[in-house]
């Protein structure tokens, strides 16, 4: 009989979840008496309610079998249309049945594919690092790199250990720490395409699961041409026989709408709808989290959240570097691609969604292409695009983007894109959505930021002299750098006179919170691994961004619309700003 303790808390977590006290319940006791089933798994913190409904059910004798393990969601290779017949063969399920319970924690193992590209380098392994540092990765996992590249586990660990200079380096412990996580992490050498290099991989992977539940996680951090061949490997050669099976895959999702849509087509001949994690790190940043909670815990805000209150809303994202050796990539592609049709668009619909019914990933998720259904298309006129030139400043000389040895020459890609949208629903109607994001631009930010519309006969226009939009309310959402939340207010100066002052309430992040703010990463994988699913794109909402997208897209390039040339560090084409000033906006960032 197992006697494990199953925390329904990551180990170093306080015992507040979303903002509710909850206790950690010890269950061995329970496990120990008989009245809960040993197979049941409780690793998920957002879960905690249906676990502890479960658990007051065992308890109550409600359940009178053994219950399956709670997220044991999609555990095989469904077989479809023939295409898949990998279901689990008679010997699988007496391995299955055959479990030692005493062996019966489950297991979590994760495979990067494409261990040694950047992505993996840079943001994977660290965040896997910083999870495991925080206490909140399960007690049994492993963490394997897979790419066509040779390399034996110590080489993989040593080139992980020297991107591991992560949020928490400077912490106590943190060598230590390293090196516990590093005796975790394995290699494997393999092609992608490759169904009995997957095998290998599979046998490597039991040999470390030692026969628990095992639990699969791929993160598919590869190139679009190889993505469905990997995935085919994946279904086929390794995944969990017992036990669930998800995959995470970077964007690009497509091109456009038929190339996503045979993407999504091509994944789900051989995974379910729920074991695809579409991942677009921007929903796992801090403040794009902290979206709903402003909107729907502050009785201040929620009532003002439509035309009926706010002017217009800004979506803006700059970098102040350009495409550096990711041209070929980006090539193909184009800022609207990379970052306006996933990123912001993301934003701005958990920005303008109507209230969901619940928390849960299906009511946001719901909510999300509903809002995203209700837009406009993007129309040509409401867009402008830009690419960067070269540029001299203090004697240094910045590349344009044709400058880059990987990008075409007298390629028309935009690198910058300013446009408008528009939500034609009754909360909405007629509000516009400026949206604008470039790189080499002369700061990197992203913020949304929030103009809401003049005082009806104000008391104090005349102190305003004449620019009233000066004296509008704006709320400003940072999301990075200098993660803060500001709000825009009018207030008296203090004297004897009355002048009037534009003046900020602040909430810093830095000042604020002692903690350092994850990595966008680090909360997506931690969903992935406890299958919350609300910070991922479900197919439909993937449909229905890429239908807003796809005719403007399709236009630019048939029409070989050559873009506005900006300067390399500057604010951007001016045609943002007419664009702008058609709607009646004027750009919040660029000072009033
Ligand atoms: C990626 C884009 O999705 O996001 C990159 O492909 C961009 O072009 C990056 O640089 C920005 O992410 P972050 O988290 O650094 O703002």
């Amino acid at each position: 009989m197992a006697t494990h303790s199953y925390s329904l808390l990551p180990s170093s977590s306080s015992s507040s979840i979303h903002g509710q006290n909850h206790q950690r319940l010890n269950f061995s006791s329970y496990i120990a008496k008989g009245v809960l089933p040993a197979k049941v798994s409780f690793h998920s913190r957002r879960n905690y309610h249906l676990n502890v409904v479960l658990m007051q059910d065992v308890i109550a004798g409600a359940v009178a079998t053994p219950a399956t393990p709670v997220e044991n969601e999609a555990p095989f290779k469904k077989l479809r249309d023939g295409i898949l017949s990998s279901v689990p063969s008679t010997q699988e399920f007496k391995e299955a049945a055959s479990f030692d319970v005493s062996k019966d924690e489950s297991t979590v193992s994760i495979t990067v594919v494409g261990a040694s590209g950047d992505l993996a380098k840079k943001k994977i392994f660290p965040a896997l690092f910083a999870l495991y540092y925080e206490g909140c990765l399960p007690k049994h996992f492993t963490i394997f790199g897979y790419a066509r590249s040779k390399m034996t586990d110590a080489e993989l660990r040593n080139m992980v250990s020297k991107t591991l200079a992560c949020r928490i380096d400077k912490r106590e412990n943190c060598g230590e720490k390293i090196d516990q996580f590093l005796k975790r992490c394995f290699y494997h050498s393999g092609q992608y395409d490759s169904q009995e290099n997957f095998a290998e991989l599979d046998k490597k992977l039991k040999e470390h699961e030692g026969g628990r539940v095992s639990n699969r996680l791929f993160y598919l951090s590869i190139p679009p041409n190889i993505f469905i061949d990997a995935v085919k490997c994946t279904s086929s050669s390794a995944s969990s026989g017992i036990g669930w099976t998800r995959v995470i895959v970077e964007k690009p999702f497509g091109r456009d709408s038929d190339s996503s849509a045979a993407l999504t087509k091509a994944l789900k001949q051989y995974l379910e709808e729920d074991q695809i994690f579409r991942i677009d790190h921007y929903l796992g940043k801090e403040l794009v989290e902290n979206l709903s909670v402003l909107r729907f815990s502050n009785l201040i805000f929620e009532p003002l959240w439509s035309r009926q209150y706010i002017r217009n809303v800004q979506l803006i994202f700059s970098e102040d570097f350009g495409t550096e050796g990711r041209g070929g990539y980006f090539d193909n592609y184009g800022i609207l691609r990379d970052i306006m049709q996933n990123h912001l668009l993301q934003i701005l619909a958990l920005f303008a969604m109507e209230t969901p019914v619940s928390l849960d990933a299906e009511d946001i998720r719901n909510e999300k292409v509903k809002v995203l259904r209700s837009m406009r298309p993007l129309q040509l006129e409401d867009v402008v695009v830009g690419q960067y030139k070269s540029h001299t400043k203090g004697g240094v000389t910045y590349p344009a983007y044709i400058d880059d040895n990987t990008v075409p020459k007298g390629s028309l890609t935009p690198t910058f894109a300013a446009a408008a949208l528009f939500i034609d629903n009754a909360r909405w109607d007629g509000v516009p959505f400026l949206m604008k994001a470039g790189k080499a631009l002369h700061k990197k930010r992203a913020e949304i930021r929030v103009q809401f519309r003049h005082v009806p006969g104000n008391l104090y226009n005349q102190n305003f002299e004449t620019d009233l939009d000066q004296a509008t309310n704006e709320l400003i959402i940072r999301v990075q750098p200098d993660e803060a939340i500001d709000l825009k207010i009018n207030n008296k100066v203090p004297g004897l006179g009355m002048r009037l002052d534009h003046s900020n309430l602040n909430l810093h992040y830095a000042a604020r919170y002692s903690k350092e703010i994850p990595d966008a990463y680090e909360r997506l994988l931690l969903d992935a691994i406890e299958g919350e699913r609300r910070l991922f794109i479900r197919s439909d909402e993937l449909d229905a961004a890429w239908a807003l997208f796809t005719p403007v897209l399709k236009e630019l390039e048939e029409k070989n619309i050559i873009p506005e040339y900006y300067p390399y560090g500057s604010r951007g084409p001016v045609g943002a700003h007419y664009l702008a000033a058609r709607y009646n906006v004027r750009w919040g960032d660029l000072g009033i």
